[in-house]
């Protein structure tokens, strides 16, 4: 058997391919890579690299030669990008993958989704997998149609197909989230508290996704099935207050209404597309850090046996003993 592990290059692909790797020493695991750049980290977990873009099709038929089952991780989250490429990645790409996937009689699709795609504002929590799907932002929007494209396709063409939905991902190796929540308290920036910081947030280890999501790729109970994967949540004053802890910085807030904070964000964001910059503060950001986000995670518990081993002050630990050790802090 052959695997193939897209996203590999950055951290839940990277952990992905380790689980698998630990699981399975005598398989063949590949990494898609886009570029010639070395990953040494993958390299010595035993990973050979086929060269591959989502958006090129034909560079994908040629990866996916031979290949049974794929785990894609692959995937565009970044912040102030066009959304034309969100959909270019995430929905084009997902379906570039998928047709590989056929031609070459690919037998299993496991896929990283997200919570995203029930958008911002939502009730009744903690929320289940058949929540109404309501996408405030094109990165959700893209996530949800290439989440529906996975099962519409294994369906059809009967193969297995999994995904997991994770909300916040922290841990090593993590370039998106902790380093911003580190920057803040390292450079005594002042920190906007939406609403006194009592909006309730989901996270989880980069380590328990990638457990996850190998687990659902072992249970057939798991096919045709999505699952939330959830290490546990805390408020984002309690958040800013660990993340505190941890780096040894006592947080320095300036608390501001919901409101407020949107129009300085619709502000700033003006000003950064004026200038080609990035904006120091986003709508998308206010709205993540000020709103409430419970999601039930019994699921994948009942269907595959997966309960999370870190928690989010652990998740957040690892992430800055990794950025320590990376000389990034
Ligand atoms: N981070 C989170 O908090 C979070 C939360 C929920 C869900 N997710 C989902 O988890 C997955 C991984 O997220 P992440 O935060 O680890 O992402 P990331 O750090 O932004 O890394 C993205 C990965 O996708 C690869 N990639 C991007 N565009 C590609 C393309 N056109 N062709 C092939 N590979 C491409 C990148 O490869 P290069 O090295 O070549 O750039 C990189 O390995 C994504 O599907 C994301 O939507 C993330």
């Amino acid at each position: 058997m052959t695997i193939l592990v897209t996203g590999a290059t950055s951290a839940v692909g990277y952990f992905i391919a380790k689980e698998l790797r630990e699981k399975y020493p005598k398989t063949e695991i590949k990494a898609l890579t886009r570029s010639d750049k070395k990953a040494p980290e993958l390299e010595e977990l035993g990973i050979s690299f086929v060269k591959g873009d989502l958006t090129d099709k034909p560079s994908l038929e040629k990866a996916l030669n031979g290949i049974d089952d794929v785990y894609n991780a692959a995937g565009e989250a970044r912040d102030y990008i066009p959304s034309r490429i969100y959909y270019e990645v995430n929905v084009d790409g997902t379906r570039n993958i998928l047709d590989a996937f056929i031609k070459n009689n690919g037998s299993r699709f496991l896929h990283v989704s997200t919570v995203g795609i029930y958008g911002y504002k939502v009730k009744n929590h903690p929320i289940k997998e058949d929540y109404p799907k309501k996408s405030d932002h094109p990165y959700h929007e893209s996530k949800w149609v290439a989440e529906q494209l996975v099962f519409e396709y294994a369906k059809e063409h009967g193969f297995f197909a999994s995904t997991v939905r994770p909300p916040y991902i922290v841990g090593p190796r993590d370039r998106q989230v902790a380093p911003k929540i580190f920057d803040y308290l390292l450079n005594d920036k002042k920190i906007p508290l939406v609403g006194k910081g009592k909006a309730t947030i989901s996270f989880v280890h980069h380590e328990d996704v990638a457990r996850a999501l190998v687990m659902c790729g072992e249970a057939e109970k798991a096919n045709g099935e999505a699952f939330h994967v959830i290490g546990s949540s805390c408020t984002a004053k309690e958040l800013f207050e660990l993340a505190g802890e941890i780096s040894g910085k006592k947080p320095i807030f300036s608390e501001i209404s919901f409101p407020l904070a949107i129009s300085v964000a619709v502000i700033s964001e003006a000003i950064a597309k004026m200038k080609g910059s990035k904006p120091k503060i986003s709508r998308r950001r206010i709205n993540q850090f000020s709103r409430t986000r419970v999601y039930d995670f019994t699921k994948i518990k009942d269907f595959v046996g997966f309960k999370p081993q870190y928690d989010v002050k652990q998740a957040f630990q690892d992430a800055f003993n990794w950025m320590k050790e990376q000389k990034l802090v």
